[in-house]
């Protein structure tokens, strides 16, 4: 039966991500999306790949309806709270892809952002990536959708660190990402003159999905794993190309290392390895995956150095963000992981 969802912080790169996913799903009907800065603006004003699609406008927050079966939160970290507590009081199922209930730990939470503003919900949010938390999404009333560097670095890593391939400690994730992971409103980083042409490492420790990102590959370890993460902005609008870099055990082998990855991901329709030879695509990277659900995940073994390099690929507006929740969203409701998202991206693009 086709559920009626609606969008708050419709305006912003998620959003618009989320609205042209939602339009072309068969079970989803987009009922209302909110955005005060372009109230009573069409849709298709905003999001022109949308013209003929919806004859939607922006409503105000204020006017949020609450009688719906999915509320998506796409709103900035620390302006869910409200909005997850009003949903928890109704009936709808609430999937939000701020950062606001990704982290178990009030503290961590503290550490990384603020003092949490509803420390008792933080127990009910299930971690939002299907890959690792498939049968708890179902169940899920509230789902707190990851983060794109961190689904990036998961995806490759949690396999490894499952089958005991890789050393917990001194794991580097070092991340590619494009400008759209920083959100529609304006900032002198993202300023054309200052992005254009730049590859920036603006957070070489102590990035937020650190946080997420120990907790959720700690949990698979039984304990701590200690990650550094440092991403560059670099010139894409779309994509993330991460690799990561840990110590291995000298009797690992290529095969292990499928069987691990193949195992871990068996399944799980949009993650792919990609490790060939006799082609240009030897390894993952952004552009295969732009505009679609996928996560590409690679990997080579440096015997000589004692390291494996894991790599992976995501669109971080769609596996990092709005494609991730329709797939929690399909799990939550009971259909089909690929429903509305199986769909391959461009080539050449
Ligand atoms: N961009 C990515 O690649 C990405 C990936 C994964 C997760 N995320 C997370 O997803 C969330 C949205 O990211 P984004 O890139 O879409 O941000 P964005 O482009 O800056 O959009 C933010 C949206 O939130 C709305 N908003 C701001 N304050 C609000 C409030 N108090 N109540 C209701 N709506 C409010 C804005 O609406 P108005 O028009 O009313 O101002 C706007 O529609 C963030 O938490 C971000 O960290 C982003």
């Amino acid at each position: 039966m086709t559920k009626k969802i609606s969008i708050v912080g419709a305006s912003g790169y998620t959003g618009g991500e989320l609205i042209r996913w939602a339009l072309m799903h068969p079970e989803m009907e987009v009922v209302q999306v909110t955005s005060d800065r372009f109230a009573g603006q069409a849709v298709y004003k905003l999001n022109p790949n949308l013209r003929g699609f919806t004859q939607l406008a922006f409503s105000p927050v204020k006017e949020l309806k609450t009688d719906v079966d999915t509320v998506f939160l796409c709103t900035p970290h620390e302006k869910a709270v409200p909005y997850v507590k009003k949903f928890m009081e109704t009936g709808a199922k609430i999937i939000d892809l701020s950062a606001d209930f990704r982290l178990k730990d009030k503290n961590e939470y503290a550490k990384y952002y603020s003092e949490h503003q509803a420390p008792e919900l933080l127990g009910k949010a299930v971690y939002g990536i299907p890959e690792l938390h498939r049968e708890e999404i179902k169940k899920a009333k509230l789902v707190a959708c990851a983060g794109c560097l961190a689904t990036s670095v998961i995806l490759a890593t949690a396999p490894m660190i499952k089958s005991k391939l890789i050393s917990v400690s001194g794991i580097i994730a070092d991340a590619k990402i494009g400008s759209s992971a920083g959100g529609a409103a304006f900032d002198i980083s993202t300023h054309h003159p200052e992005r254009m042409g730049t590859v920036r490492s603006y957070k070489p420790k102590g990035h937020r999905h650190t946080a997420e990102i120990e907790q959720e590959l700690s949990a698979i370890n039984g304990s701590k794993v200690s990650v550094g993460l440092t991403p560059h902005g670099v010139e894409l609008i779309r994509g993330i190309s991460t690799a990561v870099y840990a110590g291995i055990s000298s009797d690992i082998t290529d095969i292990k290392v499928w069987k691990a990855y193949r195992s871990f991901f068996a399944d799980s329709p949009f993650v792919r390895l990609v490790k060939d030879q006799g082609t240009l695509y030897r390894y993952p990277e952004p552009k295969p995956v732009i505009g679609t659900n996928f996560a590409d995940i690679g990997f080579e073994i440096d015997q000589e150095k004692g390291r494996i390099i894991l790599m992976s690929a995501i669109d971080n507006l769609v596996k990092g963000s709005g494609g991730q929740a329709i797939q929690c969203f399909n799990l939550m409701n009971g259909f089909d992981e690929k429903t509305g998202l199986w769909y391959p991206g461009y080539h050449p693009i």
